[in-house]
């Protein structure tokens, strides 16, 4: 695609004049915007760009080494890992106020990425994945009146770097086809949607070790069940929830009492309305039956079968 490879070819020379011999400094959250922009930083000037990836322990099964496998090990960036899952966990611990849950989160990240950034020297660029969508959002704030959004990445407040943002006159459609051209595989570069807060948000009330397996794999089976039905480009966002409750079921001879898990899907254009996707029934039963057999804890299956509005996507 000629276009999109001039836009690289224009970057990568913009960014070598901007930078000259200085370093820069960018948060990976594993999504595609900021991994997008890890690639072309890379690209441009090698060594000079330094990443911090905090893994908080709100990602999806597997994120994390799937992030660090392509970006540090195929593409060879320089990426800062940080195991921070206890932290947030216990500030996490007795709360199950959702917007306090976010707040949490989102403050807690900011101090994490802080902290990793005060040990390195010399930085005089901060990168960040802004893309054209969330200029204009930021001037508006529709989002942050129903629910205080959180993108991970946002800027320290006492760190005075100049800005980098490569992708802020594209959208997200073009920011994915710059990955593309950029050979970045395709589970990064059409990643559905994902909240900065993850899986913390979707599991309902206080976040626990335990609760965060149960969404954590149930997840997992409903993604390889989608991917396997090829539906996994038609469906928007799809995943599971955890309210928290426990009813009562039959195993062998046996009654059951344990968790059951709600599973979300839903087609929308950007987020602020949303259509139920209509899954197959057969797609549905068998994700029903792996979900029941494959995770500890669940012995009932729903399906939230409301639009946005008047829910939202999240639960939370
Ligand atoms: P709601 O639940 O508000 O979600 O209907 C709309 C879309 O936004 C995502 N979402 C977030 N994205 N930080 C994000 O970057 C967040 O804090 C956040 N909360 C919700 C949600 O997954 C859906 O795609």
């Amino acid at each position: 695609n000629w276009s999109m490879n001039d836009f690289i070819d224009l970057q990568i020379n913009h960014i070598r004049e901007v930078v000259g011999d200085k370093k820069v400094l960018l948060g990976l959250s594993g999504g595609v915007d900021s991994s997008v922009v890890g690639v072309l930083l890379h690209k441009a000037i090698g060594d000079q760009l330094t990443s911090i990836f905090v893994d908080h322990g709100l990602l999806r099964k597997y994120e994390a080494d799937q992030v660090m496998d392509s970006l540090a090990g195929k593409f060879g960036l320089n990426i800062i890992k940080v195991d921070a899952q206890e932290r947030f966990l216990s500030k996490l611990a007795g709360v199950s106020d959702p917007e306090k849950k976010r707040k949490i989160i989102g403050n807690e990240f900011i101090q994490v990425f802080n902290d990793e950034a005060q040990k390195l020297d010399g930085i005089d660029f901060l990168a960040q994945g802004t893309l054209y969508t969330d200029v204009i959002e930021s001037g508006t704030d529709t989002a942050q009146t129903i629910k205080s959004h959180h993108n991970v990445g946002g800027l320290p407040e006492d760190m005075h770097f100049q800005l980098i943002e490569p992708l802020n006159s594209l959208f997200k459609d073009e920011a994915r086809a710059i990955g593309e051209e950029l050979g970045m595989p395709e589970e990064l570069v059409w990643r559905q949607p994902f909240p900065g807060p993850g899986l913390g948000i979707r599991v309902i009330g206080e976040v626990t070790e335990d609760k965060l397996k149960i969404v954590r794999d149930s997840d997992f089976v409903l993604r390889d069940e989608i991917a396997k039905a090829g539906l996994d480009r038609d469906i928007w966002q799809y995943f599971t929830v955890l309210p928290g409750f426990k009813s009562v079921g039959v195993m062998g001879d046996g009654r059951t009492y344990d968790y059951t898990i709600a599973i979300r899907g839903v087609n929308s254009v950007d987020g602020m309305t949303a259509d139920f996707a209509r899954i197959p029934w057969d797609v549905l039963q068998k994700i029903s039956v792996r979900m029941v057999n494959e995770v500890d804890g669940i012995n009932r299956v729903v399906y939230d079968i409301t639009s946005k509005p008047p829910s939202t996507i999240e639960w939370e």
